[in-house]
């Protein structure tokens, strides 16, 4: 079946050995996984378990650290017409474990235009309120306050206007669209807002880890050509597969299609309903299943206790044993997860009550956040890679 990725649309069924290939990135090889797992004194679930997949250059962030010289974090999301759902909060997740094992600063972007000039919104107004709900949902997931900056493009953009235009002016629009596939309908706007995006891979001048799905890869792949041009780090990239929605395997959880999301701002009982409706690895029947036994490949359920909420191996591989031999059946298998995710949701809109007063500190009056208000651009001598 065919797919289609890009920045602005995931559709299909996703081939990644075929992605891997066709974006020319690297699957993340196991001799990587213990480089990592040396330097961070440990691997986060989605590390182990191979949700993160593909890069480009962790070898490059590991010999920086190792040799001395550092690297900083960098990931961003485009706030929407829909609130953020569980799924968004993975790279989110991913970078502050990063930070938190390696203390490095970390830059996050809210690109406030973005889904505007993307026309996926109708006006700026109606993006207004997810900016602040999806700044703190960011936020309150604990953030180094001094090592972390949170940035809105709309306010932020006087800082970052110089570098954008030396980033633009590397780009020329058959490269673009290429990349892109940028066409007649396309706003302008959207034909510029790639360079924005690059500007954070030089707020430092070291190699910048960007945590991400493999959908904002052509971005950066950009970024690549252009930033030894002026002086800068070619970005790394630490890329994973996309979320499941819960009505099955390989769909999209989409936070327009209430059924097939969590959304961290609903109530947890509600959430709860939806994982008892979800779609599973089971048989049609209990005694068919007890004496077939289920699948876990195939099923949401599962799936979501190994990106989140099954972070012990042996405990999620007694899981899938007992599935597949027949002795757990559907729905306690659901009710438990059901009940892992309203914890956690409880959890996380208690943490957003503080999480205002830590925002604030990430975008203005943090220590690094002080620094990056007195930001400006220069370009370097150009570097050899
Ligand atoms: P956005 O808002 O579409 O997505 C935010 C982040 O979530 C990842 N993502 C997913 N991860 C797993 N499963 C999914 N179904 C899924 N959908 C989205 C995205 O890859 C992204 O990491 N242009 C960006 C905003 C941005 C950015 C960045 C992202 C600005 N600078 C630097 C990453 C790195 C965007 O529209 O993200």
């Amino acid at each position: 079946m065919r797919y289609e990725v890009t920045p602005w649309e995931v559709r299909g069924q996703v081939d990644y050995d075929r992605l891997v290939k066709e974006f020319g990135v690297s699957k993340i090889t196991e001799e990587l996984l213990e480089r990592l797992e040396r330097g961070a004194g440990g691997l986060h679930p989605l590390l182990r378990r191979g949700f993160f997949f593909a890069h480009r250059d962790l070898d490059a962030v590991l010999r920086d650290y190792e040799e001395g010289r550092g690297f900083f974090l960098y990931t961003g999301r485009a706030p929407g017409r829909s609130p953020m759902h569980i799924g968004h909060l993975i790279p989110f997740m991913m970078t502050r474990w990063l930070q938190e094992r390696f203390g490095v600063n970390t830059y996050i972007m809210i690109p406030d235009e973005e889904k505007f000039l993307a026309k996926k919104v109708e006006s700026l107004d109606d993006v207004e309120e997810n900016v602040r709900r999806d700044i703190l949902n960011i936020a309150a997931l604990g953030f180094d306050e001094d090592k972390t900056f949170i940035f809105r493009d709309t306010e932020f953009i006087g800082r970052m206007y110089r570098a954008a235009v030396h980033v633009a002016r590397h780009i020329n629009f058959s490269t673009a669209k290429a990349v892109f596939g940028f066409h007649g309908e396309t706003s302008i706007g959207l034909i510029f807002y790639p360079a924005l995006q690059i500007v954070p891979t030089l707020f430092e001048h070291r190699r910048p880890l960007i945590p991400c799905a493999i959908d904002q890869d052509p971005y950066f792949r950009l970024q690549r050509d252009v930033a030894p041009k002026l002086g800068y780090y070619k970005t790394a990239e630490l890329l994973s597969k996309f979320v499941w929605g819960l009505l099955g395997p390989g769909t999209k959880m989409s936070a327009s299609e209430p059924e097939t999301a969590i959304l961290l701002n609903e109530d947890p009982e509600e959430a709860a309903r939806k994982i008892m409706n979800a779609f599973t690895g089971g048989r049609a029947t209990k005694e068919e299943q007890r004496r077939l036994g289920g699948n876990p490949e195939v099923c949401v359920i599962y799936h979501w206790y190994s990106l989140l909420f099954e972070p012990d191996d042996s405990s999620l591989a007694e899981r899938a044993r007992a599935c597949r031999s027949g002795e757990l059946l559907c729905g306690p298998c659901k009710r438990e997860l059901a009940s892992r995710v309203k914890r956690f949701l409880v959890e996380h809109q208690r943490r957003l009550k503080d999480a205002e007063r830590r925002a604030r500190r990430m975008m203005y009056d943090g220590k690094l956040a002080s620094e990056m208000w007195n930001w400006e651009f220069k370009p370097r001598r150009p570097r050899e890679e």
